[in-house]
């Protein structure tokens, strides 16, 4: 491993499990001095920064539709380890419904934009600004997916909600490059993780079979340590000169 993050301190909402988590991991084996894993699963949660090591990862409890509990954990990052250098913005959920639009649960349509829109822009919104009082010139990477470019045969409102993620995106890089501060995202293909399981209602090797039909490159499956590398890249140096771009790890998309 190399030391890409040497004396960082990070935060990766959404990451006690799947690309939160091995973004988490990737980014302590790359020096990171701290990864705060900020997120709901406090069992989960924990273990994993005992896993990794107390040293250089804790876990915060914070519920990212809430915008005082987003302030207050990054305002704590801060404090305690003194200055914060990544944002990785990575929570988000899918609705239980298949919310296609002539079925559109409107209820459940707020609620997802509550966690994947309102808490995006929480976490972008105190990142920065912690970021430009402590001039530093940060990374803020956010999670998108192949559904911010395209449209979905079902999930309208998570569709809609990567959208808008790509739109904060762009703002933000507009708005913070005045400061040094860089802002991207990350938009994966499908892949089997806890949020697509639940969703789907399959198992994890079941819907990796159904996702390879989205990309046209063949002998690798997605797996969310691809992603982790991406994210690596956008919040190391190795990016010092992209912002307002979204990596897309998709190997080459196949649209529905
Ligand atoms: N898995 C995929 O196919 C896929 C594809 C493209 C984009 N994404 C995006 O990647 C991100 C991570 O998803 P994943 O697949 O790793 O799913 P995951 O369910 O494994 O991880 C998501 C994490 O977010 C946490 N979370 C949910 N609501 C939260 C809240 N209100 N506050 C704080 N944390 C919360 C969950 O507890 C969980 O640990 C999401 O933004 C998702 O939309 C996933």
């Amino acid at each position: 491993m190399s030391n890409k993050l040497q004396g960082k301190v990070a935060i990766v909402t959404g990451g006690a499990s799947g690309i939160g988590e091995a973004t988490a991991r990737l980014f302590a084996d790359n020096g990171a001095s701290m990864v705060v894993i900020a997120d709901i699963q406090d069992n989960l949660g924990c273990q994993l920064a005992e896993s990794i090591g107390n040293h250089r990862c804790s876990y915060v409890h914070c519920n990212v539709a809430d915008e005082g509990q987003v302030k207050s954990m990054v305002e704590a990052t801060v404090n305690k380890f003194g200055h914060l250098d990544i944002m990785f913005s990575n929570a988000g959920i899918m609705s239980s419904e298949k919310q296609t639009v002539l079925d559109f649960d409107i209820t459940a349509f707020d609620r997802l934009f509550d966690v994947n829109v309102r808490g995006m822009a929480s976490c972008v919104k105190h990142a920065a600004r912690v970021m430009v009082e402590g001039r530093v010139r940060g990374s803020i990477v956010c999670t998108a997916s192949v559904g911010a470019n395209h449209g979905m045969s079902k999930d309208t409102d998570y569709c809609m909600s990567k959208h808008a993620v790509l739109g904060l995106m762009r703002s933000a890089s507009l708005q913070l490059g005045v400061h040094g501060i860089r802002v991207n995202c990350v938009s994966p293909n499908g892949m089997a993780t806890p949020l697509t399981c639940k969703a789907s209602g399959m198992e994890m090797a079941e819907l990796q079979k159904v996702y390879e039909k989205f990309a046209r490159l063949r002998g690798v499956a997605l797996k969310a340590e691809h992603v982790a590398k991406a994210v690596l890249f956008l919040a190391s140096d190795d990016s010092e000169f992209v912002s307002g771009h979204d990596l897309v790890v998709d190997g080459s998309f196949v649209p529905p």
